[in-house]
């Protein structure tokens, strides 16, 4: 099977650069599911996707879990089809999940300012879990305003806009298997 990896791609009349390749995610990814494997033995966690963007993530993620676990869905407004946030969430799909006393482990493809996460965890906390953690694919730490405490994540970025491996830009560009950047030489 060949996954979609150009080393730029044009999307929606902005070209892109590869940012982070196949390779480094995945080498990522399985380190941190050795890391939950060890942190959640005999625990039985529940991971929460947020939709849509960790769809991928969250695949590639739990075929590195070899412990029991389960799996659910959380689905927000997301950017619409813009480059930054619109400072506004609104909840698209609730969890079907009883998640009193469980083990919650919450899967975002990006923190960038923390709304989204915020929103997610005061959610969550209310359903009164075991234990609730963050992991997430990216975070950028210079756009983060709110507060909330990720567990896990596989890379810190600049604040910048990516795309790919789930993270979109208005709807495109998730069937991408790397992290895209845009490229800005091609603006000289
Ligand atoms: P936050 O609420 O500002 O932390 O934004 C979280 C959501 O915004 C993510 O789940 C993404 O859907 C979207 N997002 C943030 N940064 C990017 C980006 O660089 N590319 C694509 N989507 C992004």
């Amino acid at each position: 099977m060949s996954f979609y990896t150009p080393d730029t791609v044009l999307c929606n009349g902005e070209t892109f650069k590869l940012y982070i390749s196949k390779e480094q995610i995945q080498t990522r990814i399985a380190e941190i599911g050795m890391q939950i494997d060890a942190d959640y033995e005999g625990k039985k966690p529940i991971f929460i996707g947020v939709l849509n963007g960790s769809f991928i993530f969250l695949a590639d993620l739990m075929r590195h879990v070899s412990i029991p676990c389960e799996v659910d869905f959380f689905k927000l407004s997301s950017y619409g089809d813009e480059k930054v946030s619109s400072g506004k969430v609104t909840k698209l799909k609730d969890l079907d999940a009883q998640i009193k006393g469980r083990h919650v482990i919450i899967v975002e493809d990006i923190v960038d300012t923390g709304l989204s996460m915020s929103y997610i965890m005061k959610q969550i906390k209310e359903a009164g879990p075991a234990s609730v953690r963050i992991v997430t694919l990216l975070h950028k730490p210079g756009a983060t305003k709110y507060d909330v405490t990720i567990d896990y994540i596989a890379f810190e970025i600049p604040t910048l806009f990516v795309l790919g491996y789930g993270l979109d830009y208005a709807q495109e560009g998730r069937n991408l298997a790397q992290i895209y950047v845009i490229d800005d030489s091609k603006d000289e």
